[in-house]
């Protein structure tokens, strides 16, 4: 009975140790598993000296994100986080730093505990300020799911394969689908050992914040004091090597304010850097399934007057998940000296194809420069003549780099062929096709600061110009775009019938 009464006492003291180490060991393994997530170090202010870091954890910390040069501490802060749906987001502006130097940096969520062990570190180097820039620009990967979401991060790992020289990236929007957290955390878990070895300049994306406003504005740390920060993207602009680069928001009802223009006229106006570019998602010139809309066609008639105004040499964009690249244009015509547009193409997989339908209504095709669609089966690339005879097998995700150097600017588009899924061959062994080459040159040291006054956009500024916008916009539509649409509705109707996409 003694002995019985022993072995029963014997096994509620295991059993409550057990526990008891169970749910300590259950605690440590809550803080030893949370750490920093869905990391940026984005472009803010000054790219020679500062940088903005965002990142999110599962529970609540006060952070230290440190930053370093040569392993030895430069920059130390406690950064307190924000609910965010369901998480915590942390931001911090990192100022003061050396032009041209590479910086390392830890983040770590409990400092000094057991989750310290789970620190997350990454890399980055500030612009030496010279005229000289290597960039990555890519777009629209928009992925709903793991797959689709490592095609897109095995794009951009071949891009700074091609281009390890990158010393940022542009990603021109639509980072996913439906903008969820489950997606978010899908883009994390592929894309954040990408993101912290670089520096990102994120463009928002119609997608990006799909029914949840704020999503894109809680996933970076901007700088967009000048410019009225909008709940579905910003307008911001930087400066990298001699490029003066602005980012502009056309997600809104609008795909471009009165507002937007006026800041976007002052911004260009008040830079001597000898290159000027501008990067938005929606494109005004593109042969994909959104060409036929008014929003993407009013920036053919609104924006390219600002653009043409203030010498702008090269705009990028996305959104219609072809690449294509204009000759230069001024005030809608082929000029030399004009501005070149690049739809940069899908760096994930899924791809539109040409809508014929808006050849010689909505697009010119002698605008054309090069035309190469990424479509699943075949790729065909527009040779000056047809599209239709020119199909080649060079499928994938598409990333491109721009390179300048002084007065010349290189810009390359490449294809990382990903229809060898099926055989086996992982994402660092497939072919990337170099599919289109272009050179922009120039003398340098010939833009002039004309405006210097204060380009920062009042709320009220911006929201009462909301309807003298919408009147332009509503103008535009009956006057411009609904004629040649109902000009073109029977071809539509035609390819549409015969089994063509809308
Ligand atoms: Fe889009």
């Amino acid at each position: 009975m003694k002995k019985t009464f022993f072995r029963l006492v014997s096994i509620v003291l295991c059993v409550a140790l057990l526990f008891g180490g169970a749910v300590s060991a259950s605690a440590d393994d809550v803080a030893a598993a949370d750490k920093a997530f869905r990391i940026s170090v984005a472009v803010n202010g000054d790219t020679a000296t500062q940088r903005g870091f965002c990142w999110y954890s599962k529970e609540n910390h006060k952070a230290k994100l440190t930053v370093s040069e040569a392993g030895v501490p430069v920059k130390e802060f406690t950064v307190e986080g924000f609910e965010w749906e369901g998480n915590f987001c942390y931001k911090q502006v990192v100022t003061g730093l050396a032009a041209g130097k590479e910086y390392t940096y830890s983040i770590d969520l409990e400092p000094g505990a057991t989750a310290s062990s789970n620190a997350v570190y990454g890399s980055f180097t500030t612009d030496n300020a010279d005229d000289k820039v290597d960039f990555i620009a890519y777009a629209d990967i928009q992925a709903g799911n793991l797959e689709n979401f490592q095609k897109g991060a095995d794009t951009v790992s071949a891009a700074f394969r091609t281009m390890p020289s990158a010393e940022f990236m542009l990603n021109m929007g639509d980072f996913t689908n439906d903008s969820t957290n489950e997606e978010w955390d899908y883009y994390a878990q592929v894309m954040d050992g990408i993101n912290t070895t670089t520096t990102v300049a994120p463009v928002s994306g119609n997608h990006d914040g799909l029914g949840v406003w704020n999503w894109f504005n809680n996933l970076f740390c901007l700088d967009t004091s000048e410019s009225v920060q909008t709940l579905n993207g910003v307008n911001y602009s930087f400066d990298y090597g001699n490029a003066h680069i602005a980012i502009l928001n056309t997600n809104d009802v609008l795909s471009i304010s009165l507002a937007q223009l006026k800041w976007l006229k002052n911004d260009m106006n008040s830079t001597d850097k000898d290159w000027k570019i501008v990067c938005m998602h929606k494109t005004p010139y593109t042969l994909g399934k959104d060409g036929k809309w008014p929003d993407a066609l009013y920036l053919q008639k609104s924006l390219t007057k600002v653009l043409d105004a203030c010498d702008v040499d090269l705009v990028l964009s996305g959104h219609d998940h072809q690449y294509l690249r204009t000759k230069p244009l001024t005030n809608n015509k082929i000029d030399d000296n004009g501005v070149t547009y690049v739809l940069c193409g899908t760096a994930g997989s899924k791809r539109y194809e040409v809508r014929t339908f808006l050849v010689n209504n909505f697009m010119k095709p002698e605008f054309i420069g090069m035309l190469n669609i990424q479509k699943k089966g075949f790729g065909n690339y527009w040779n000056g003549t047809d599209w239709e005879s020119t199909r080649e097998t060079n499928i994938g995700g598409c990333f491109n780099t721009v390179s300048i150097d002084g007065g010349t600017l290189t810009f390359n588009s490449y294809i990382l062929q990903d229809d060898l899924d099926e055989q086996g061959i992982e994402a660092v062994n497939r072919p990337i096709t170099n599919t289109d080459s272009f050179t922009l040159t120039k003398t340098t040291g010939q833009n002039k600061i004309t405006f210097t006054g204060d380009n920062t956009t009042s709320e009220a500024e911006f929201y009462l110009g909301v309807i003298p916008s919408f009147c332009a916009l509503a103008a535009y539509t009956f006057s411009n775009w609904l004629p040649k649409f109902f000009i073109m509705l029977p071809k539509l109707i035609s390819v549409v019938a015969g089994g063509g996409s809308f």
